[in-house]
């Protein structure tokens, strides 16, 4: 694909960022559109891997087909086959009338499965049946149907250990990942990351009449040196969140630190190197500098702490209906602790959480604590919840019993 090319699929679909394998997804996802073959995206959550199949079933003779996207994760075991594949009347309790299922309604268009990786072992194996054969059976039939559906799915990097215990099929993961597609996590993307928080920094400036913020050197450094467990979704709440609270526009590293944005490549190596250079580096001086940098992040954590909880640190023009906008997860849904939320004055607001003092916990304890305040925000509402954690449905019902966090 050219140049000019690309950039029109970029900005028809709002994609921003130039990092050669970003581009190559773009690339392939073209290339492959024309063709029926199967297509697996594969990458980190929220790296951007949803607007692939959109870009494929637009660019392909299927375009004025139907078009469904599934997220596999979020249907319950009981009724993903009745979902996928339809059932008839009188199929099991509560099938009063039959249904055509996904699989018969997109006949001659496409179905992105979502979140493939999640599906139960015996869906798996008529999804395997299907893609070979373009046949199916609805649950409680035993009439074969034929449709001509082309599928594209998608997973995150967790596919390869639930094939090593056995919860996917290794076939299946071939035959799905015909073209595979890898979108790179916002880490290895260079300068994009800069180029991603500008462009959202200055869409919600201008959504929410605010002044523009712009970036110093140093603050432009951290961000490229941050690791981003949340990738793209998490830059652009960070971006939301500096935007709507920060009173001063011009953001420095510093400020930076303050919204979770730490400096991974300085930890460990960093140091050893830095008090090598001078020519002291001994253990003693290690850990007197450590000890000095927890003194300094405390009383840091504090000063915000107290910052937080005074109203003047609410940028005086900022609404606050904002926060209940469904694609806003706060950023500690990535990051265990200190868990840092603002304290807004509005009965619209269900965002707001209490900060947490960072004391040691087990990765369980940190868990169960990210999921009962993840529940509680959302008003136990399961489906919002989970999208907040970036987790699928099933797992957060698993976990809701492992940790006995049910609503009384
Ligand atoms: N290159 C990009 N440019 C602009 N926005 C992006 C880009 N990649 C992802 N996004 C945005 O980031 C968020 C997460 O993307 P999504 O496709 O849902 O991630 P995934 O499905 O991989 O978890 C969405 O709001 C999406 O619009
Ligand atoms: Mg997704």
């Amino acid at each position: 694909m050219n140049e000019s090319n690309l950039q029109t699929i970029k900005q028809r679909y709002g994609i921003v960022g130039n990092a050669p394998e970003l581009n190559r997804a773009l690339d392939v996802a073209v290339q492959v559109a024309s063709t029926d073959l199967s297509v697996l995206i594969q990458g980190e959550s929220g790296v951007g891997k949803e607007v692939i199949p959109r870009i494929i079933h637009d660019k392909s003779a299927r375009k004025h087909q139907k078009y469904f996207a599934i997220n596999c994760g979020s249907i319950p075991e009981g009724t993903i086959d009745s979902e996928l594949f339809g059932h008839e009347k009188g199929a099991f309790t509560g099938a009063v009338g039959e249904r055509e299922g996904y699989f018969g309604a997109a006949d001659k268009g496409t179905l992105f499965l979502d979140e493939v990786g999640e599906l139960p072992l015996s869906t798996q194996a008529r999804l395997l049946r299907v893609l070979e054969t373009g046949e199916y059976i609805r649950v409680g039939s035993s009439e074969v149907k034929k449709t001509d559906v082309r599928i594209i799915a998608a997973t995150n990097v967790n596919i390869q250990k639930a094939i090593s215990e056995g919860k996917f099929r290794e076939d299946l993961y071939y035959r799905l990942a015909t073209i595979p597609i890898n979108m790179p996590p916002l880490r290895a993307r260079g300068r994009d990351i800069e180029m991603l928080f500008r462009k959202f920094a200055s869409s919600f400036a201008e959504r929410y009449m605010l002044d523009p913020i712009v970036l110093t050197d140093d603050a432009k450094m951290l961000l490229q040196s941050y690791k981003w467990p949340g990738n793209i979704r998490q830059l652009k709440n960070v971006a939301e969140q500096i935007c709507l609270i920060s009173q001063e526009r011009t953001i420095t590293a510093d400020a930076l630190i303050q919204f979770g944005i730490t400096d991974d490549s300085n930890t460990g190596g960093g140091l050893v190197l830095a008090n090598q250079a001078q020519g002291q580096h001994s253990y003693e001086n290690e850990r007197e500098w450590l000890v000095h940098a927890l003194t300094s992040l405390g009383k840091e954590v504090k000063e915000l702490k107290e910052m937080i909880n005074s109203q003047a640190f609410i940028h005086p023009q900022a609404p606050t209906h904002i926060l209940q906008d469904a694609d806003y997860a706060v950023a500690p849904a990535y990051e265990p602790a200190p868990v840092t939320h603002i304290n807004i004055p509005s009965e619209n607001v269900q965002n707001v959480v209490e900060y947490v003092e960072p004391t040691p916990r087990s990765m369980k304890e940190v868990e169960e604590m990210q999921i009962k305040e993840a529940l509680q925000r959302n008003h136990f509402n399961r489906s919002k919840a989970a999208k907040e954690l970036g987790i699928s449905e099933r797992t957060l019902y698993r976990r809701i019993k492992d940790y006995g966090l049910e609503k009384e």
